[in-house]
């Protein structure tokens, strides 16, 4: 699957079909969790993976109800371990560690997409329930819950901004849309042939 193809159709899934999610599938979104990008390449995440649907559905109660969760037939709780994250980065780590974890969990949304799975990035949880239930030791931290299954649903993309609403050249609140507009001008065959040149570079 072509990466900005991954990257837009993506979607956040809340309801999944009562299927299981195979083990060779479950491996390839580890692995793409293991290839994220890491601050000094410390590759301070660990994954709990959850196949227990009483586990599951305790997950989905610690994260002030999101019931929808419990539909999910695998779930991958993804922890910062706090002891390699942290490590010699001071306060600065702190922000290392989330932005690494957020790597590795866009990196398993793409790849749970391109499987052919559905995928919703979950942080409103209370983080020690959900400590607890993992039975995670104090130095790990859970950062994301990330319930995937076969989606039942097929929800069209939620709004974004322009290009130009959030870049600027060269110095803050310099306005660079004239320059920059991405494919939102373009559809149809000149998009694709855009599309393809920009494989090959
Ligand atoms: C860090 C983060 C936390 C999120 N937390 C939740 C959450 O707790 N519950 C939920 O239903 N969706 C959650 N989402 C999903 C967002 O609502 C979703 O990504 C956004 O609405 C855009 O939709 P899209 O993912 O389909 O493009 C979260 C997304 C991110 C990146």
């Amino acid at each position: 699957m072509d990466v900005f193809e991954a990257i837009k159709g993506r979607r956040s899934i809340r309801n999944y079909k009562d299927k299981p999610v195979e083990d060779e599938k479950i491996g390839m979104i580890l692995e793409a969790c293991r290839w994220a990008p890491s601050a000094g390449n410390r590759q301070p995440w660990e994954v709990v993976v959850v196949n227990d649907p009483d586990e599951i559905e305790s997950l989905a109660k610690a994260s002030y109800e999101q019931t929808w969760i419990s539909m999910a037939p695998v779930v991958f709780a993804i922890c910062i371990n706090e002891k390699i994250a942290l490590a010699n980065y001071g306060k600065r780590g702190e922000m290392y560690a989330l932005e690494t974890i957020g790597c590795a969990t866009q990196n398993m949304m793409l790849a749970a997409y391109s499987l052919g799975l559905g995928s919703c990035c979950v942080t409103a949880f209370e983080e020690d329930r959900v400590r607890e239930i993992l039975g995670c030791p104090e130095f790990i931290r859970p950062a994301a819950i990330l319930p995937v299954g076969y989606p039942d649903e097929n929800p069209p993309p939620p709004y974004r901004d322009e290009i130009g609403k959030f870049t600027y050249l060269n110095k803050y609140g310099k306005e660079a849309e004239p320059t920059w507009s991405g494919l939102v001008k373009y559809g149809g065959r000149i998009k694709k042939k855009i599309l393809k040149t920009l494989e090959k570079i």
